[in-house]
């Protein structure tokens, strides 16, 4: 693994000069962040030797580097997710990338399925902690020692720091944003009402299929991490309809506007 991410990484900094601070990760829906910022080169997946390719409608498939007001930034439009049949540390490969290429800092977004009542679709919800218990940890099978530790702590994946900045930045977006805990499920299927109760009874917020596999792998690497969730519906049975990635990309694009706001906010007090 180690070799093929050497590879990978190899094969980008042949490309890219730009040495990014902070990586950012875009969800379902609000990959069109990545058109509005300075950009300053891209590199399609296809493109990066070994890399796995997202099959993703809606998900455009590469790294955007570039500036965020005065902070460089590399950004996947696009990810991998596990539902496409790669293993979990295929999934985690363009994050590793992206610290190996000297981000430091790590923003995640993604549209999720609300399983707390008091949400509503279009919310954004700053992620304070996760489950990942229903989907294989990336860290299984042979420690990448380049990059961390064993056995790593995860009691605190989410930056409490950072989780205050994202509350303030919004704050100053006049955004209102809820907290919670996001639920991994492996997808690509959404969730039974059964599911979405025992994600509740677990402690859960929020559902969807990314982020927590990219966040641990990250943490394990020793990134500094952060995540936002945009509510774009409510999960089964709590919805009264049924679900679609037409509602999910409706809603994304619907908040897309201050989703935009709030991030380059983030970014630049990041
Ligand atoms: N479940 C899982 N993933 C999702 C959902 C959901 O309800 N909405 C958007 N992504």
């Amino acid at each position: 693994m180690y070799h093929k991410l050497m590879t990978c990484l190899n094969s980008v900094k042949e490309k890219i000069d730009l040495k990014p601070e902070v990586a950012l990760v875009l969800g379902s829906g609000l990959g069109d962040f990545a058109d509005e910022i300075k950009i300053v080169d891209t590199i399609a997946y296809t493109d990066i030797e070994g890399f796995p390719v997202s099959t993703v409608k809606g998900h455009k498939g590469r790294f955007v580097f570039g500036y965020v007001k005065k902070t460089p930034v590399v950004i996947m439009q696009g990810r991998v997710h596990y539902y496409e049949g790669y293993p979990m540390s295929d999934v985690v490969l363009p994050i590793r990338l992206m610290g190996m290429l000297g981000a430091k800092k790590l923003l995640l977004t993604n549209a999720a399925g609300g399983c707390n009542p008091d949400f509503q679709p279009g919310d954004f919800m700053v992620i304070t902690d996760h489950i990942a218990t229903a989907v294989p940890s990336p860290l299984i099978g042979p420690n990448i020692e380049e990059l961390g530790t064993r056995f790593p702590d995860m009691s605190e994946v989410y930056s409490k720091r950072l989780q205050s900045v994202i509350e303030n930045c919004a704050k100053e977006c006049g955004i209102e944003v809820q907290k919670g805990v996001y639920v991994q499920f492996t997808g690509p299927n959404y969730e039974t009402p059964a599911e979405v109760r025992l994600a509740r009874i677990w402690g859960g917020d929020a559902v969807g299929m990314s982020t927590a596999c990219e966040a641990m792998a990250a943490h394990h690497m020793g990134m500094e991490i952060c995540g936002i969730s945009c509510i774009t519906n409510m999960a089964a049975g709590i919805s009264k309809t049924e679900l679609s990635h037409k509602e999910v990309q409706e809603t994304a694009d619907r908040v897309a506007k201050s989703f935009k706001e709030l991030v380059t906010k983030i970014i630049v007090f990041m």
